[in-house]
């Protein structure tokens, strides 16, 4: 009689302890990085995002992982039954930090569902936090910024914050300082990763990652429509150490200018005179006409590449008054 009550009790206890365990996510599995971003993309707020979601400036972060995957960046292999992302991707390694680590940031504030983090395999694990709490603070608390910002919106506590557009600009705004934190501190993270490519692919990440502080200045929005008009301008495969753009024979013409675009900031990125450039854009931006303009400008890049960006945003720099 004791025994079968002892049975019973602990037959309780076991079921309801597997019943708030926790779900594990593992990110070096593609699907499951992905149902990261579906998550975080659930936040809605139709007000600004409209009904559709396509103008929730989140949009840019899976979009980007599936260009990733499909030229691929992510060297993706099926283990097991399951499509892993390799860990040693440097594109990976820093998309991480686009993906768990706004994730972490969002469920600390309880506004997508609460998961384990799986630890890379074969990497060192101290690379890759697992928790709000080990991550570093700053990084984090950007992301929490954003998702606390968002979640205001949502409840229309922020009252100061006037039109959609002028919300949209904030969230953006807000995003962008996240965004700029996550990608500069996994620069800094993921060097030896980058430097394993050969030297125009390297090259090419190294731009494209300083290319993200443009984009934040003139706080360029990542909507879905923006960034999958992005997307068919991005080289489709790996760069190979002897493609001279704009003389890549498979790559179509708005790639190459993409590619040159890149290598030209790369360049730019390690003179003295990057900073500057980069000042001049944070000043012009201040005059709304100008702003205007850079904001055409760039979407015009982005929709069809012919002239390389510093060429563009050089113009625009001299034809405004700072
Ligand atoms: C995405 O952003 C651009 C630029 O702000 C805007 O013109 C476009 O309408 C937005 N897309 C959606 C679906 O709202
Ligand atoms: C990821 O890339 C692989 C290889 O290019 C491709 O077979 C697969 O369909 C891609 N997955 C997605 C979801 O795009
Ligand atoms: C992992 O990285 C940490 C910090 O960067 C370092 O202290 C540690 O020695 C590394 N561990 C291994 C096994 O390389
Ligand atoms: C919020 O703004 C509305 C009008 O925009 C105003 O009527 C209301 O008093 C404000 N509420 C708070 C708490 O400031
Ligand atoms: C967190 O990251 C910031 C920015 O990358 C850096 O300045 C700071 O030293 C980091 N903090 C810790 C504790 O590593």
């Amino acid at each position: 009689m004791m025994m079968k009550k002892l049975v019973l009790i602990l037959f309780v206890i076991l079921f309801s302890l597997s019943n708030c365990q926790e779900i594990t996510v593992d990110p070096w599995i593609f699907q499951e990085r992905v149902s990261l971003f579906d998550n975080l993309l659930e936040i809605h707020l139709p007000l600004v995002f409209g009904e559709s979601n396509e103008n929730n400036c989140l949009y840019g972060l899976p979009l980007q992982l599936n260009w990733q995957n499909r030229s691929g960046r992510l060297n993706g292999a099926m283990t097991n039954g399951k499509y892993r992302i390799d860990e040693y991707s440097w594109w990976a390694d820093m998309n991480y930090y686009l993906s768990v680590i706004p994730y972490l940031a969002a469920m600390e504030l309880n506004m997508v569902p609460q998961v384990n983090i799986v630890p890379p395999r074969f990497m060192n694990a101290s690379l890759f936090c697992l928790t709000y709490e080990k991550c570093n603070k700053t990084v984090m608390d950007n992301w929490v910024n954003y998702f606390r910002l968002l979640r205001n919106l949502q409840q229309g506590q922020q009252n100061n914050s006037g039109t959609v557009e002028e919300m949209n600009k904030q969230l953006l705004e807000i995003m962008w300082i996240a965004h700029t934190g996550s990608i500069n501190h996994a620069l800094m993270t993921f060097n030896t990763q980058l430097n394993l490519y050969n030297v125009k692919e390297s090259k090419f990440g190294f731009g494209w990652a300083n290319f993200v502080e443009i984009l934040s200045i003139i706080n360029f929005n990542t909507n879905y429509t923006q960034v999958s008009a992005m997307e068919i301008a991005l080289p489709f495969r790996l760069l190979k150490w002897y493609d001279f753009p704009p003389l890549i024979s498979d790559l179509p013409e708005p790639q190459q200018v993409i590619v040159s675009t890149m290598f030209d900031i790369a360049d730019v990125s390690k003179t003295i005179f990057w900073e500057p450039f980069l000042d001049s854009l944070r000043n012009i931006v201040k005059n709304p006409r100008c702003q205007e303009m850079l904001n055409r400008q760039l979407q015009a890049f982005v929709y069809h590449p012919v002239n390389t960006l510093l060429f563009i945003l050089k113009d625009i720099i001299l034809s405004c008054p700072q």
